[in-house]
């Protein structure tokens, strides 16, 4: 299958730090490799509304949420590209996940089928100079990406406060030509 990234942006502004981080990173994927790139703040989803023990999810249709699952579904490779927002993931992006819980119930979907063995990535840039206060983001991930039965690609981390801080990184920088690895060598 053709590896195809698609890439959730979870800022709550535009052109910020861990957008451009994460867009250094996909510099370095081929070509052949399609990315496609979603603003989680462009496509609000609503509030996830808790229904797997009262009645069935329904496929969405026509809307955001609609959007933010057929990309999810045709993706092989998930980035969530979030800002640490309180030691964790973004609302939006927390957003975004509780809703997976609604599509594993959803008839028809074969949500966890379809997304076991594809890969969850992480990009984050955090204001504090250390790393370990992103533990709670990357656990988020990585304990989401084992429930899903999906590989876990791990999360490039970066610092900066204000837009643009992180090009000044030159650690981050250097991380991001090679976080999504070897495996596209020629
Ligand atoms: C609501 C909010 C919460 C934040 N929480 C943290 C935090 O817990 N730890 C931290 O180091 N920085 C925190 N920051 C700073 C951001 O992580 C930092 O400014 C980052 O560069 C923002 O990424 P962006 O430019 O992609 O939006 C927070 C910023 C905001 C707006």
């Amino acid at each position: 299958m053709n590896r195809s990234f698609l890439f959730l942006l979870g800022s709550s502004r535009s052109d910020g730090n861990t957008e451009a981080l994460a867009r250094r990173a996909a510099e370095q994927l081929p070509a052949d490799v399609e990315q496609r790139w979603l603003s989680l703040a462009d496509h609000p989803l609503p509030d996830f509304e808790d229904l797997r023990h009262d009645t069935d999810h329904v496929r969405p249709t026509g809307n955001n949420a609609a959007l933010l699952l057929d990309a999810t579904l045709a993706a092989t490779d998930i980035v969530i590209a979030s800002p640490l927002y309180w030691y964790s993931v973004s609302a939006s992006v927390k957003r975004y996940l509780d809703h997976w819980s609604g599509w594993l119930r959803t008839p028809g979907l074969d949500f966890k089928d379809t997304l076991a063995g594809r890969t969850l990535w992480g990009v984050t840039v955090l204001a504090a100079p250390e790393q370990a206060y992103a533990d709670p983001l990357v656990g988020t991930l990585s304990n989401s990406a084992a429930y899903m039965e999906m590989r876990f690609g791990g999360v490039l981390l970066g610092n900066g406060s204000k837009p643009g801080d992180v090009l000044n990184d030159t650690d981050a920088l250097t991380r991001a030509k090679t976080f999504f690895g070897q495996e596209f060598r020629p």
